[in-house]
């Protein structure tokens, strides 16, 4: 999705800057690229940048948590050893820091991606991450989300909502950006 919003804008004329995990995925025309390889990595390069653009949307799913520590050489089995425990810490969450910004905070839109009760979870994720906009996906659904090239897409703002039915991912990129285009032009 990621790559169709950067797509989508970029041909509208916004500069986008798409930072992206790593991906099999061509870079859209127009758009300035950052890899990263980690969270972390994207957490420090999205704080970097954000204050230069005027929005911000956080669709990569984002690993909640990392190993604490990273092993340098192989970890070996040890002789009557069965299991193995991984100590597991809190990666910081991107899209809740950008929107918790003071000084030149973007217009911050949110994903979602959910099972069940679709709007009550993204309407409790709007308003605690205190975002702008939430896409509510049901990934609960085959043939659309992770792993599919089509999407459908349930918008959440404080005073509104729309639904974006099943559609290639390239047309959900186009209409969630003019959806967004219209709430930040009405702020
Ligand atoms: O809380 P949850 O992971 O369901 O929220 C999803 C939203 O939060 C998505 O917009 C995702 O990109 C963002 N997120 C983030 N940093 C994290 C985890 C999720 O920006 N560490």
């Amino acid at each position: 999705m990621g790559f169709a919003i950067a797509e989508a804008a970029a041909k509208r004329g916004a500069k986008v800057t798409l930072v992206s995990g790593p991906v099999n995925l061509n870079t859209p025309d127009g758009v300035s690229r950052i890899n990263v390889e980690s969270a972390q990595n994207m957490y420090d390069t999205v704080m970097d940048e954000a204050a230069n653009h005027t929005i911000f949307v956080a669709c990569a799913a984002v690993a909640d948590f990392r190993p604490a520590e990273v092993a340098s050489q192989k970890m070996k089995k040890k002789d009557g050893k069965d299991d193995m425990h991984i100590e597991l810490v809190k990666n910081p969450d991107i899209v809740a820091s950008v929107a918790a910004m003071t000084d030149d905070r973007p217009f911050t839109v949110g994903f979602a991606a959910e099972t069940q009760d679709v709007e009550q979870y993204a309407r409790r994720k709007l308003e605690k991450k205190n975002l702008d906009l939430i896409c509510a996906n049901d990934v609960s659904v085959q043939g659309q989300g992770f792993n599919s090239d089509q999407n459908s897409l349930h918008l959440f703002w404080p005073k509104g909502d729309k639904a974006i039915p099943l559609a290639s991912k390239q047309e959900i990129g186009d209409r969630l950006v003019s959806e967004i285009h219209t709430l930040y032009c009405g702020n």
